[in-house]
């Protein structure tokens, strides 16, 4: 450290006389999603982390895709998509890991993935990618009503949604999606919960990705597909403890504590059960 940094330290020390805000800057290595860290995240140069290096491999190829436009994300602001991306790095790297995780479990074929709210496609990308680096096989069921989220399936707490994401076009995901590779995409478009007795669904999952920012569809996803997910299996939670999501929160904590389920809850706001 130069010496006017150190004396600059000190002097916001004692002028707020707190050093957590101080000791951790600088220098931060991450900042986006509301969180900054000062840690080496694990993508960053240097490291020999294999899932880390195929991850940074598989975020590089997305970031060259959304500068060519090749690949449309409509709900980011055109100008903004690729800086929106990076802030989401940490999110990503947990969707990479889990869906590697999930790849690597007994199960062969019977290892279909499950995502509930798609959108776009943009965590799907990264999902597919760990599925095809470890050949892990089944199908990926992508869940989405790619509508505008319907008033009935929403609390009073979480009616401020309605009508959200009526944007969507499945055709763009499925454009999308077409270049992420060669997974084995199967798109089920209709509203959750009452889709799944109208759409194809798997027997067996590995891994179900839920991001539905509303409680109802969520808590109908866990009942429809926990007996269905494989031991060592695992469900990640998106915004699980972002403010604005506390009705999910709670309805998922209590779904957990009556199976006895542990959440793993990580800085992002993401959570995690591992069956
Ligand atoms: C936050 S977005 C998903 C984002 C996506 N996982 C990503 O990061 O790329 C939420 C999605 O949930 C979908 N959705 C919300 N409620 C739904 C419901 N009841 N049935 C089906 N889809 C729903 C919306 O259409 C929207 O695409």
């Amino acid at each position: 450290m130069n010496m006017s940094l150190g004396f600059l330290k000190k002097f916001v020390k004692l002028a707020l006389g707190r050093a957590s805000i101080v000791d951790i800057w600088p220098p931060i290595a991450f900042v986006g999603w509301r969180m900054a860290t000062g840690t080496s995240p694990p993508w960053s140069e240097g490291g020999s982390n294999a899932l880390a290096t195929a991850f940074s491999r598989c975020d590089h190829e997305l970031g060259s895709y959304l500068a060519s436009k090749e690949v449309v994300l409509t709900q980011f602001q055109p100008q903004s998509v690729e800086v929106e991306v990076a802030q989401l790095r940490w999110r990503h790297y947990l969707v990479y890991w889990t869906a590697t995780q999930a790849s690597r479990i007994d199960g062969g074929e019977a290892r279909n993935f499950v995502e509930m709210g798609v959108c776009d496609g943009l965590t799907a990308w990264y999902a597919s990618k760990a599925r095809q680096r470890l050949k892990c096989g089944g199908t990926f069921f992508l869940y989405d009503a790619w509508e505008g989220m319907r008033p009935d399936l929403l609390t009073a707490s979480e009616s401020r949604s309605a009508g959200s994401y009526s944007y969507l076009d499945i055709e763009n995901t499925r454009k999308n999606l077409s270049l992420c590779g060669r997974d084995n995409f199967f798109f089920n478009k209709g509203y959750i919960p009452e889709s799944f007795s109208q759409s194809s669904n798997p027997e067996s999952i590995a891994w179900m990705h839920i991001d539905l920012n509303s409680s109802i569809p969520t808590i109908a996803s866990l009942d429809y597909f926990w007996d269905r997910l494989l031991p060592g299996g695992i469900v990640l939670f998106d915004d699980f403890a972002w403010p604005g999501y506390e009705y999910t929160r709670t309805e998922v904590e209590k779904w957990c504590h009556s199976r006895g389920q542990d959440l793993f809850q990580f800085p992002t706001g993401q959570a995690a059960i591992f069956k």
